[in-house]
């Protein structure tokens, strides 16, 4: 009998072969964690960084694997490709890798709003994963994610009409250069009186503020991303875009403000959210705390909401502070808090990638 050839995309082996790209990096490092703690389904795991990273050994499912450079040869026999790397280097090699039979999952920016690839949140839109033109599927930005999963449960009952949302954005949101600079600058400022008068921080940190354009120790700082028209960030532009296009819903009102404050990893955003129908507090909070992916953790006079120190770490989206707007019956507030490196980033790839091999086996 002549042996069945296998479907385009599909395994061609007991169990996928993953590749991680960006094996090194922040979201990376996190990557790795989280492919040791889910169920293993996956057959080989091969790393790949920059040439820099190459021979490097890094752990994963308690194995000490050697990290290749990236290459068209490394997608050779690749089921999945996960890419956690800057945007231009993912807009060259995803379609490579593609290309060369895998299905990729972006991280990057560089195909969230192309209208032949889907942009996925298991919770939200998983059926968007299985129609993929070019064979790659994106992951949405990390402050879109930290509210996404709570906002499309709330969409699901009351639909939403609008969103008025302010970040307060982790350090880690711009890689590892970004946590090693509010490191620094925290080592700068430690022990003085810094902080009383006008510019001593800044005369502290000096020049040097890393990835950020103003002092990040002992300040917050209104920008994310690049300057766009009209006074706009490229962060505040995506949460709008992603969050239309996650949700179905092109016309939706988004306005977003970036706000990025010292804290390492978790990114919190305060939501006001307009909704088609009146709402109520209560039922809020009984479609909140069964959402699969949320937690619902409010109850202020007890000294009890979501605060980044405690959500570090771990996995769902966390809510509190659910109030109804007093000025419309139609509207909620909200403050949300999402690890950015885990939802915000890996466990998000990590779960599109899981769908996908699912779907391949
Ligand atoms: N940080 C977040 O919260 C977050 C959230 C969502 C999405 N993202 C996106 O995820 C991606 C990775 O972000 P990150 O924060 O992990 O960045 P990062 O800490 O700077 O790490 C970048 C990774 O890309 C690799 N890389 C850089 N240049 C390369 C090249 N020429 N060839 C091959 N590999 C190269 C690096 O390898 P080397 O170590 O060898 O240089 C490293 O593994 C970005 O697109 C980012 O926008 C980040």
């Amino acid at each position: 009998m002549t042996p069945v050839p296998p479907a385009p995309g599909a395994a061609s082996h007991d169990r996928p072969t993953l590749a991680v790209v960006g094996a090194t990096g922040a979201v990376g490092t996190v990557m790795l964690s989280i492919l040791s703690q889910h169920a293993d389904i996956w057959g080989e795991i091969r790393l790949i960084a920059s040439p820099r990273s190459a021979g490097r050994k890094l752990l994963v499912r308690g194995v000490e694997v050697e990290v290749v450079a990236l290459t068209e040869e490394a997608f050779e026999g690749v089921d999945v490709a996960m890419f956690d790397v800057p945007d231009d280097i993912s807009a060259r090699w995803a379609p490579i890798a593609a290309a060369k039979g895998a299905v990729v999952v972006d991280n990057s920016a560089a195909f969230r709003m192309d209208p032949d690839v889907p942009l996925v949140v298991p919770e939200v839109n998983p059926h968007a994963a299985r129609v993929r033109p070019r064979g790659i599927v994106a992951n949405p930005n990390c402050t879109t994610l930290s509210m996404i999963v709570a906002m499309g449960a709330l969409h699901a009952e009351f639909g939403l009409r609008e969103l008025v949302v302010s970040s307060y954005q982790a350090v880690s949101g711009a890689g590892l250069a970004g946590i090693d600079a509010l490191r620094a600058q925290l080592n700068l400022v430690a022990g003085t009186d810094l902080g009383t008068k006008p510019g001593d921080v800044r005369r502290a940190v000096g020049d040097n503020t890393g990835p950020f354009s103003e002092p990040i120790a002992l300040n917050v700082v209104p920008w994310a991303g690049s300057a766009q028209e009209d006074g706009w960030s490229s962060e505040e532009l995506k949460v709008r875009a992603e969050s239309r296009k996650i949700l179905g819903l092109p016309d939706l009102r988004v306005s977003v403000t970036c706000v990025r404050v010292p804290v390492v990893t978790t990114h919190s955003l305060t939501v006001h959210a307009r909704f088609e129908n009146e709402v109520t507090v209560g039922r809020a909070h009984e479609i909140l705390s069964t959402a699969p992916g949320v937690v619902l953790f409010d109850n202020p006079a007890a000294g009890e909401f979501p605060t980044p120190a405690d959500v570090v770490g771990t996995d769902p989206t966390w809510v509190g502070r659910v109030r109804r707007s007093l000025d419309d019956p139609t509207a909620l507030e909200l403050f949300v808090c999402g690890d950015n490196l885990r939802k915000g980033a890996a466990l998000n790839t990590a779960q599109i990638a899981e769908l996908i091999a699912a779907e391949l086996s």
